[in-house]
């Protein structure tokens, strides 16, 4: 089948209170929009237009990275026009045009093959997906005739009593025939809101004779259409609950399901447990047989298997290599690799930093714009000083060397292999390797001195 897809991303959406489009609006770290041009992309349409107008910069920038074509709709005057501006660019095409709302994030790429089939088996010429909605809701309703047609779709605040009653509605996704795509011209401004509807399409091609249906085969959700902020709340609430079951069904464990929040690009091993509060973003993808304790937060991170993270630690753009363990209460800034079987403990900041295997490093530290070797051990309150106020400098700490305790080193500095840095040195220079450096002044007992010192009384 021949496709393209139109998404109608212009409106400011009102509804949000936002002085961003809502589209823009975010389920989890990524926007609405994103989601749907995602879904879409699934079908591999040869062309796939964005319908984009209030923050078009904004909404634009943020597509960037996504193989679609903006199209501009200059004014607000409704979904039909937003539709119309992209005929420009579909000039010719002869295949079957998808139109979704952009402010619909919770669809999926297999219903809309499942809708797309159903349009063609029937061979329809216009086809509609529609949903039960539950409650009170603003959805445009679809009405049919007593032997069940489909006659036409009444929005909510043109609706009678009667119609309001109707909970079949519209979700927003159309599968066109190139054919009926003219009948855009004939839809009539709509008094009461001063805009062009896309939906008055249904009728003027009824009557016309086509083949119009509607398609009731998903559940509310899936369909779901943000305008307001509580929408949001809900679709986001729907989607965590989603992933997380996913993740029970797929071996991990989790003691609290109800305070995990894992991001749709997140991947986890079996038989890794998380405790409750723990929040997995980005593009995470966690090992087999992690422990994950309270109260952690992993961005863009690789977590390989049998790593343990203790309480209160975050993790960001970072690797941690296989049996390792981080925390409590540390901070791996971006772009840190934490080598095999090393210990981070307590308290401890990494930033731009590549560490060996076996590296500890247990209490109080930062290590900054440095690059440690294998079985080196950090000892309490090590520093590296990387930060001349202007520039950044880096520490070389080679395999074997023991760190005593409340170290400084004054980047750029290299420490050879096999050293040792006697506890309290403040390290400025070079290090040769199998060598001990200490830096601080030795220490002097004045005798009596106390005693000289007190007052007389
Ligand atoms: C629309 C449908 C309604 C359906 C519901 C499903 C119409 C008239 N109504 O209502 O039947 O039940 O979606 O969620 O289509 N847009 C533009 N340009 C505009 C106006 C809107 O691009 O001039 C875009 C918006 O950015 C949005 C989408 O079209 O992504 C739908 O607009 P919205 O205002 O949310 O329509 P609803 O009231 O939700
Ligand atoms: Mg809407």
């Amino acid at each position: 089948m021949r496709l393209a897809t139109v998404t109608l991303a212009a409106g400011l959406g009102t509804r949000m209170k936002s002085g961003i489009p809502k589209i823009l609006h975010k389920i989890f770290d990524k926007p609405i929009i994103h989601y749907v041009i995602e879904s879409l992309a699934g079908l591999s349409p040869e062309k796939s237009i964005v319908v984009i107008g209030q923050g078009a910069e904004s909404v634009a920038d943020s597509l960037k990275g996504y193989p679609v074509l903006n199209v501009i709709q200059k004014e607000q005057k409704g979904t039909s026009d937003a539709l119309k501006a992209a005929m420009d660019e579909l000039e010719g095409f002869d295949g079957v045009l998808l139109v979704v709302n952009g402010d619909t994030p919770l669809l999926t790429t297999a219903l809309l093959q499942d809708f797309l089939a159903i349009h063609q088996r029937n061979s329809e010429d216009l086809s509609i997906l529609s949903f039960t909605a539950k409650g009170i809701h603003s959805y445009g309703r679809i009405i049919r005739s007593g032997n069940n047609y489909v006659k036409g779709i009444i929005e909510d605040r043109d609706a009678d009593a009667e119609q309001k009653k109707i909970n079949e509605v519209n979700s927003g996704v159309y599968a066109f025939e190139p054919h009926i795509l003219p009948l855009l011209n004939e839809i009539g401004i709509n008094e009461r809101k001063g805009e062009y509807y896309l939906t008055d399409i249904v009728d003027i091609a009824v009557r016309k004779g086509y083949k119009v249906c509607a398609h009731n085969i998903a559940e509310e959700e899936q369909l779901a259409g943000i305008n307001n902020r509580d929408d949001l709340y809900k679709a986001f609430y729907y989607l965590r609950n989603k992933i997380v079951q996913k993740w029970l069904d797929n071996g991990v464990s989790l003691f609290d399901k109800d305070t995990v929040f894992i991001h749709p690009d997140v991947n986890i091993g079996s038989d890794t447990i998380i405790y409750p509060n723990v929040y997995l973003e980005g593009k995470t993808n966690i090992g087999s047989n992690c422990t994950i304790f309270p109260n952690v937060r992993i961005v863009d991170s690789i977590i390989e298997n049998n790593v343990i993270i203790k309480d209160s630690t975050i993790i960001e753009s970072s690797e941690i290599k296989e049996n390792a363990a981080v925390g409590p209460f540390a901070h791996i800034r971006p772009d840190s690799i934490i080598g095999p079987s090393s210990k981070i403990g307590n308290f401890v900041e990494i930033k731009k930093s590549v560490l060996g295997k076996g590296v500890k490093a247990s209490h109080l530290s930062y290590l900054g714009d440095s690059e440690i070797g294998s079985n080196v051990n950090v000892g309490a309150g090590t520093i590296t000083c990387n930060y001349d106020g202007k520039l950044k400098h880096k520490t070389v700490i080679e395999d074997d060397v023991f760190i005593g305790s409340d170290t400084q080193f004054v980047a750029p500095v290299k420490i050879g292999k096999g050293s040792y840095i006697g506890a309290g040195s403040t390290i400025t220079k070079e290090v040769p390797p199998s060598s001990l450096a200490v830096s601080r002044t030795p220490q002097k007992n004045l005798k009596g001195w106390a005693v000289k010192k007190q007052p007389k009384k």
